[in-house]
Order: structure tokens, then sequence, then C-alpha cells
């Protein structure tokens, strides 16, 4: 039996996460589901954006499923992101983060890559301060054990893929102290894998502008937190956008899959969320984490099957419950 916390968090995390529920219990008939909370709403009613009690569910069934959450831009006291503290308090290291083009909905074909972004240190380790009135500092941490928790991921990724390449983007001509340990402690675990004939670099600059000129050419990115966080939205361009984009913050037992949206303030409430992005997040735990490969293949035929039916007229006013009809009954 496995066991899923379910986090809808805010705005349209509510509308497309119980799409991907009703997905994922199609598939596995006996999944047991507990919800938990998180998020701006829950941080307004409870003065915390993750409770203790929403950590503990996540522990206790070692899987799950988030949807968005919104922040304010401006600091709040006492307030930071719960996708920040999730993934932080569950030591969830690595963020994966696939893009691949869809038939009859990407402008590009060929594209299937995976990005692999450092997911608890770099610049998101929160630790900013006002040093002066007139100088803002804000930390930037590189650790050897979370460069090679994040290349032992790719080696074991890299020997399920066809083409098996993988490319280090990093920004060590500018940061040769942490980008340059990150660098050499990810190439470290890969020669020791014998991965090192597949190994490439980019400077990020660079590496943005070939996943725009040829995003084909790229298979396994492995990179830190921000440039992950950037890269993996532009990336996400060729899957179709936002509304496709699926991503699963993984560690040792424990994963949460998420979609790479917000909680898009502009459509909530409308039905005009795309629940694709949740449902996929849903595949990558069945196929990385529990390792349920003929229900991830599954559900990945039900969508490309629905995206070669619907065309992009098709998608408007009752987008997330039409996309729910639609999968169900292609499961
Ligand atoms: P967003 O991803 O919420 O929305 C960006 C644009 O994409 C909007 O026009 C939105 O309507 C559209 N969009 C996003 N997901 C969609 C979907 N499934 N179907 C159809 N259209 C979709 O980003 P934003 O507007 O920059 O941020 C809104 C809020 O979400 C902010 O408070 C931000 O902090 C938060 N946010 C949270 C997460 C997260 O929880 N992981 C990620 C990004 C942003
Ligand atoms: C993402 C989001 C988060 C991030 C935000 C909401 C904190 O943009 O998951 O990509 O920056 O990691
Ligand atoms: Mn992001």
């Amino acid at each position: 039996m496995r066991r899923l916390c379910v986090i809808p968090g805010d705005g349209i995390g509510q509308e497309v996460v119980p799409v991907a529920v009703r997905v994922l219990e199609r598939l596995l008939p006996d999944l047991q589901v507990t919800e938990a909370e998180a998020g701006w709403d829950c941080f307004q009613r409870l003065g915390q954006s993750v409770p203790e009690a929403t950590l503990q569910a996540m522990r206790d069934c070692g899987a799950g499923l988030f949807g968005a959450v919104s922040s304010p831009s401006n600091a709040v006291a006492g307030y930071r992101s719960a996708i920040l503290t999730l993934r932080q308090q569950l030591a969830l290291g690595v963020n994966l983060r696939p893009v691949r083009s869809w038939p009859g909905l990407s402008d590009r074909s060929g594209v299937d890559l995976l990005i692999l972004r450092e997911n608890s240190e770099g610049l998101y380790v929160g630790k900013e301060h006002m040093a002066t009135a007139d100088l803002a500092i804000a930390e930037c941490h590189i650790s050897r054990q979370a460069s090679e928790h994040i290349a032992q991921r790719a080696s074991e990724i890299a020997k399920l893929r066809t083409s098996r390449r993988i490319t280090l983007v990093h920004k060590a001509n500018v940061l040769p102290l942490t980008c340059g340990l990150f660098r050499d402690s990810c190439r470290k675990v890969l020669d020791a894998h014998g991965l090192s004939a597949l190994v490439d670099e980019r400077l990020v600059d660079v590496a943005a502008l070939q996943l725009v000129e040829r995003p084909e050419e790229f298979d396994l990115i492995v990179t830190t937190n921000l440039f992950g966080d950037v890269l993996s939205d532009l990336a996400s361009h060729w899957g179709g956008g936002l509304g496709l984009a699926p991503s699963l913050n993984w560690g040792q037992g424990i994963a949460l899959a998420e979609p790479v949206h917000g909680s898009a303030p502009d459509i909530a409430g409308s039905g005009r969320a795309n629940p694709l992005a949740a449902v996929l997040s849903a595949g990558l735990l069945l196929r990385y984490h529990w390792q349920l490969i003929e229900q991830a293949d599954r559900l990945d035929r039900a969508v490309e099957g629905l995206l070669r039916s619907m065309g992009k007229a098709d998608w408007g006013k009752h987008t997330t419950r039409r996309a729910e009809q639609e999968l169900i009954a292609r499961l």
C-alpha cells in the first residue's frame, strides 16, 4: 500500500491537485491519502506557512503532492514560502524538472531533457542581511555533500536514459570557489560511475542561449539552485509552458511532487487552470520515487493521447474539468 500526503496550498493548487489525486487513485486503487495544509492562507489562519503537523504527515507518508502557494513579494515578518520550508525541513536535496515536446502542442519536436536542480542551498539558504543601510548581502552556500548528492542522482538517472549526455551548468569563471566546488564534486562522482566521457560543461549564460536555440541537444542538465530555477522556467516553454511543467523534490526515501507553476491568482476560480503539470508531477512520483514504471507509462500515454485529441482551441473556460474527464477516460 502506498501513502500520499496531499498539500493543495493556495489559488489554483486547490483546483489542480484534486485532479492529480484522482488520476493517481485510478492507477493505484489502494492509495491512502492524507490531506495537509501549507501556504499563505494557512499562514494567515495559523501564523505558520508549514505547520509541524504537515511536516509530520509528509514524513509518515514518505511521498507528497504539493499544489502551489502564494507569497507576497515584500518581506512579511515570520513568513517564508512554504515550498522552501518543505524542501529544507524534509532534506529534499534534488529537484527533477523534465521538459519534453508534446505532439500538437509544442512548437518544437525532439526535446526530451531533464534538469536536475540542486534544491537545498546556493542563494536559497535564506541568509540575507543589511550590512549597512546601503549594502544588502546574500550568502551563497555550496557544499561538497549536496553537490555529490545531486551528482549521485544524476548518475543513476543517466543509466536509465538512452541518449545519456550530462551537462554541468555553472558560472565558475566568476565564482571559482562556489561554482568550482559544485562542478568538481559533481565530476568526481560522475567519474566514479564511469560516466566521464558523457560529461560536458557550460557556463549558465551560454546554456540559456543554447536552450533557446537548440534545446534538443540537451539531455541531463545538472546545476545549482538559482540557475536551475531560471533555466527550468525557460526550458518549460518547449514543453508547452507552465501549465505542463512538472517537478519532483527528491530526498532520501522521501519525495514531494510539485507543478513548477505558482498559485496563478489571475485565473484562480475560473476553471481554466491546466491540471496537467500537477498530473505529470504525480507521474514523476510513480516513475522515480515509487519506481512504478508501468503506471508512470500509462499516465504519460494518457496525457499524450489527450494532447493529441484536444486542439489548442479546446482549452478554455472548462480546461480543468475537460482535461480530467479526458484523462480518466483514457486510463
Ligand atoms: P504563476 O506560475 O502563478 O503564473 C504565471 C502565469 O502562468 C499566469 O498568467 C498564470 O495564469 C499562468 N499559469 C500558471 N499555471 C497555470 C496553469 N496550471 N494553467 C494555466 N495557466 C497557468 O506565477 P506568478 O504569477 O509569478 O506567481 C503567482 C503567485 O504564485 C506568487 O504569489 C508567487 O510567489 C507564487 N509562486 C509559487 C510557486 C510555488 O508554490 N511553487 C511557484 C511560482 C510562483
Ligand atoms: C519554483 C518556485 C520557487 C523557487 C519559489 C516559489 C520559492 O519558483 O519552485 O521554481 O524559487 O524555487
Ligand atoms: Mn521557479
